[in-house]
């Protein structure tokens, strides 16, 4: 684990899930919340932007101690921009986080580095929290270029960022061969990319930011990486669409923080 931070940890449920079946995953988190609760890990969930008011409404009205976030929102305050969703328009719904140029956004959506830089700029000013997604793909890692290139990314989204801002970013860092494939980053990899981007952080002026991990995290694999690759919670993908398997990554994430290894 980083810093003395909380530990965070997002469900990034992709583009699954209609609202029926959303509201029915919150539910079943809220029941294993209420019969276990996270004492220290902040949980948010990532639904599809349909089913954001629904997730939304429950959450508020069964209490349910985690939030909502988004997984990704235009950079415009309003207008033209046929099939896209605002801050203000999430806000209006509760949601509080959004993901920040994932790689998917960025590979099949067009989203360079300006785009990223931007919609992270619109986000924090707004008010919402952005969890910042950087990460390298298999031949940026093979050739050894994977510090240079994640600094890079952090440079470019967080350089001009207002320090008064500086809170509501968190990163997360997301090796783009280990998304939904299966195979995890190892805890040395973890670990020493997890301290690169933290230096590059604090060089930045965001000394307290968090550092999640993502790729292939699961409810056997969570704890270890925890324990062993500095991080301060993960970015769940696949595992985060099962109630049991996201929940026992909250679960290792909160017994690593309670001291309980
Ligand atoms: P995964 O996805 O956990 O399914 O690998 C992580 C992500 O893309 O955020």
């Amino acid at each position: 684990m980083g810093a003395a931070a909380k530990p965070l940890v997002v469900g990034n449920w992709k583009m699954n899930l209609d609202f029926v079946e959303a509201v029915h995953l919150g539910q079943q988190i809220g029941v294993m919340l209420k019969n276990r609760p996270a004492e220290h890990a902040e949980i948010v969930v990532a639904p599809p932007f349909v089913d954001l008011r629904s997730v939304a409404s429950i959450v508020a009205s069964e209490r349910i101690a985690m939030s909502v976030g988004a997984q990704h929102v235009n950079m415009n305050e309003n207008g033209a921009h046929t099939g896209e969703v605002s801050t203000a328009m999430l806000k209006r719904l509760n949601v509080e986080w959004v993901l920040v140029g994932h790689s998917e956004r960025r590979a099949m959506y067009a989203m360079d580095d300006a785009a990223v830089a931007a919609t992270l700029q619109a986000v924090v000013r707004s008010g919402l929290k952005a969890v910042l997604c950087v990460g390298e793909n298999n031949d940026v890692r093979q050739g050894q270029g994977h510090e240079q290139f994640v600094q890079a990314q952090l440079e470019s989204a967080l350089a001009d960022l207002d320090p008064r801002h500086h809170e509501q970013v968190t990163v997360a860092y997301e090796p783009i061969w280990a998304i939904g494939t299966g195979v995890t980053a190892s805890s040395e990899q973890i670990h020493s990319m997890t301290a690169h981007i933290r230096s590059v952080l604090g060089r930045l002026g965001l000394t307290a930011s968090r550092v999640l991990y993502g790729g292939s995290v699961n409810a056997e694999n969570a704890r270890t990486i925890v324990l062993e690759g500095g991080v301060d919670g993960f970015l769940v993908g696949g595992a985060s669409l099962k109630a049991e398997s996201f929940m026992t990554i909250v679960q290792a994430c909160d017994d690593c923080y309670a001291g309980k290894r």
